[in-house]
């Protein structure tokens, strides 16, 4: 059984879209992967917010301001709770960027599964997004997951050999 194998292989960060929306049903399937996605002592500090009217839409663009931004038809700001992340008593290490980017990652492999496109942006203007969209109490972005329907097919990226990764 290689299917999980093959997902992570065909999943890309799609960068063009189609104006289509994902469907209610894609879009229920992928929440409740994202829900079941693994946190620090199990403390879900994450908030997704779904972002789908073309009046939304428009006051995230200058946010991140690149052309293939404003091809979807739909975006997700992905928060982290301050409040209740768990942070390790050793070092303080706040751990809710990492319960996050497990919850993101569970999200854009279930799109990628049902042929939906996404990208992780990171590279927005914090200040900016949160004068559009102000962050719910105890909350900070922590990126923005535009997602839709492929409008082109991205071509596979280099990755490292197994031996530069594992030792
Ligand atoms: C934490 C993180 C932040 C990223 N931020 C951006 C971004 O701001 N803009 C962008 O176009 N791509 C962004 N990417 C996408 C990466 O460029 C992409 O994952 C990488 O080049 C590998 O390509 P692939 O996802 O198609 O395999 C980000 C990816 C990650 C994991």
């Amino acid at each position: 059984m290689n299917d999980f194998l093959h997902l992570c292989a065909e999943r890309r960060s799609v960068r063009r879209y189609s104006a289509e929306l994902p469907s209610a049903a894609d879009l229920q399937y992928i929440q409740d992967c994202v829900r079941l996605a693994p946190s620090a002592v199990n403390f879900q500090p994450i908030l997704f917010r779904y972002l789908s009217t073309p009046e939304q839409l428009s006051r995230l663009w200058p946010c991140y301001n690149r052309e293939w931004f404003q091809t979807a038809p739909a975006c997700f700001i992905v928060y982290r709770n301050t409040q209740t992340e768990w942070v390790r008593r050793f070092d303080n290490k706040p751990h809710g960027d990492i319960d996050a980017a497990i919850a993101i990652e569970h999200l854009c492999l279930a799109a990628a599964e049902r042929g939906l496109g996404t990208c992780w942006v990171c590279n927005y203007d914090p200040e900016a997004l949160q004068a559009a969209f102000p962050a719910p109490e105890g909350h900070t972005a922590v990126a923005l997951i535009p997602i839709g329907h492929p409008a082109d097919e991205p071509k596979e990226k280099q990755r490292k050999a197994l031996g530069d990764l594992f030792f």
